[in-house]
């Protein structure tokens, strides 16, 4: 064995500074080959390196950037996997044309008109027959979840501090709850709430059954039957089945798929309508768009609901998956007044099996403690004491940072897929993070027909209709990219990107 790949060269003369630089705590813990690649993925993304532009040879790397032979290749090869170098023989490695970039982004929406209230639906028709049909097809492939795949999260972590929690108080399994939750769970969360700039205490913080009983309960926090609530176009399906369980109506908001809501039209509908009230905001990684709102948009949004006394309900399912280790803001690290309430889910980053969810009512949260309590009581403590232990200690950001770098390979991966087998016309957004991508398909396909046929053919994914009360994404998928990158899945690609072309050349469509 050559032992000289493992060492690393002596210091050059004047070393690169963005990768050699010391570097800050959190990017220290990425491997110094991810680092390297990825500052030449930057220089990619910026065209400062072009397509068809030779790499540094290895050699140039170890000498420009101070690193091992090894480092250097491993660098090198992450690249030519991940889709932005091939390799040619005994030339070098080259910046290639990523087949994903020839797809192009989803189209803004077309109006800025917001839609009108819708009161009954049918949302929850249409969200029933869609579940009832992926259950009954149980498909091998299911790319409709927004979880990721079992095998990533930490399950021996989590088994062993459930054991070792019934094992020191097997009464949790026997004694009454607190109202609000463990405290200890409560401390935990506050305090990684503090660290991404929200003041929180632990005793603000009122646990959940996920995300989507915090939505419920902030909902009736602040409305009742008949009152008109604005939400993002499209939206989560889980939001607008629990408005129209409520007896409200949904307002959609215009929303970008790369800026997210637009506020302009938010202030519009407010002035129009008069009788909103409150507005939900998934502002990092929205569902199904994928998109992160820029930091002065929810500025915007937060001064503006402040200005209107608009209750504005964040809805933070995703943040923690965002990519890099520097998490997007949330708006309530900008509240000020009490009028952002929180919701946040530990279902997709801890454990999908748990229903964890936690909230913080803002202004209304005496009367937030009282809904729970009158709702569903306290959750079972067990799973807190579980989760609390494991969130407070260092593994829990290393599960974290592992998570958010598989997924980020996942998602690269399906993308280059998805724009090599969907028909001419589609378009994409690759999101900085999380687990869904959002997918526009030409007009003339029907994504519902497309999501039938798919699960004849034992793949899963959901249909743009059910993110909104209107028919206007009716030839938009959302596809789960939580799971491993594996030769099935690339089959299941193809074939709903065949199933796709079928509908689009099917005569009398
Ligand atoms: C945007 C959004 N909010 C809320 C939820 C519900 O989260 P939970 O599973 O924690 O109830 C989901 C689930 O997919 C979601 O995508």
């Amino acid at each position: 064995m050559d032992t000289s790949l493992l060492v690393p060269d002596p210091a050059p003369a004047a070393p690169c500074r963005a990768v050699a630089d010391a570097p800050p705590p959190a990017a220290a813990r990425t491997p110094l080959y991810r680092r390297l690649a990825d500052h030449y993925q930057e220089a990619i993304d910026a065209g400062t390196l072009a397509v068809g532009d030779r790499m540094p040879s290895v050699r140039d790397l170890m000498r420009q950037h101070q690193v091992s032979l090894s480092t250097a290749l491993q660098s090198l090869r992450h690249m030519e996997q991940a889709g932005w170098l091939e390799a040619r023989p005994r030339s070098g490695y080259f910046v290639r044309q990523p087949k994903r970039s020839v797809i192009r982004p989803v189209q803004e929406p077309s109006s800025l008109l917001a839609l009108d209230p819708a009161q009954y639906v049918g949302i929850h028709e249409k969200v029933s027959q869609y579940i009832a049909l992926r259950q009954k097809s149980a498909p091998p492939i299911d790319l409709s979840g927004m979880t990721c795949a079992p095998e990533l999260y930490a399950v021996d972590t989590l088994r062993q501090a459930a054991m070792r929690a019934l094992r020191e108080r097997p009464e949790l399994l026997t004694s009454a709850m607190p109202h609000n939750g463990n405290m200890a769970f409560r401390h935990a969360v506050a305090r990684r709430a503090l660290n991404a700039g929200m003041r929180i205490s632990a005793d603000e913080v009122v646990v959940t059954h996920g995300c989507i009983e915090a939505l419920n309960l902030a909902l009736r926090a602040v409305a009742g039957p008949g009152d008109t609530i604005a939400v993002e176009s499209p939206t989560y399906f889980g939001l607008l089945q629990a408005l129209e369980n409520l007896g409200m109506r949904a307002l959609e908001i215009p929303t970008s798929p790369h800026t997210g809501i637009s506020v302009e039209a938010l202030e519009l509908a407010v002035r129009t309508y008069g009788n909103i009230k409150a507005v939900v905001v998934v502002p990092n990684l929205q569902n199904p768009l994928g998109c992160i709102m820029p930091e002065a948009n929810k500025d915007a949004l937060v001064a503006l609901c402040d200005q209107l006394r608009l209750p504005l309900i964040e809805d933070d399912a995703y943040t923690e998956l965002a990519d890099g280790n520097v998490a997007p803001s949330s708006l309530k690290s900008r509240d000020r007044s009490g009028n952002v309430i929180y919701c946040a889910s530990l279902n997709k980053v801890l454990a999908p099996g748990m229903r964890l969810g936690w909230m913080n009512g803002g202004r209304w949260h005496e009367r937030v403690g009282m809904l729970k309590f009158a709702h569903t009581r306290a959750n079972e403590e067990w799973t807190q004491v579980t989760a609390a232990g494991f969130i407070a200690s260092p593994a829990y950001d290393r599960h974290l940072r592992r998570l958010r770098e598989v997924l980020r390979e996942q998602r690269e991966r399906m993308a280059e897929s998805i724009a090599a087998y969907f028909p001419e016309g589609s378009r994409m957004n690759v999101p900085k993070g999380g687990v869904g991508m959002w997918v526009e398909l030409p007009q003339q396909i029907s994504s519902q027909r497309l999501f039938e046929l798919a699960l004849g053919e034992g793949v899963g994914v959901s249909p743009g209709t059910i993110f909104s009360n209107s028919d206007r994404y009716g030839h938009f998928l959302r596809i789960c990219c939580g799971h491993p990158f594996t030769r099935e899945l690339d089959q299941a690609l193809r074939k709903l990107g065949r199933i796709g072309q079928q509908l689009l050349d099917e005569p009398g469509r």
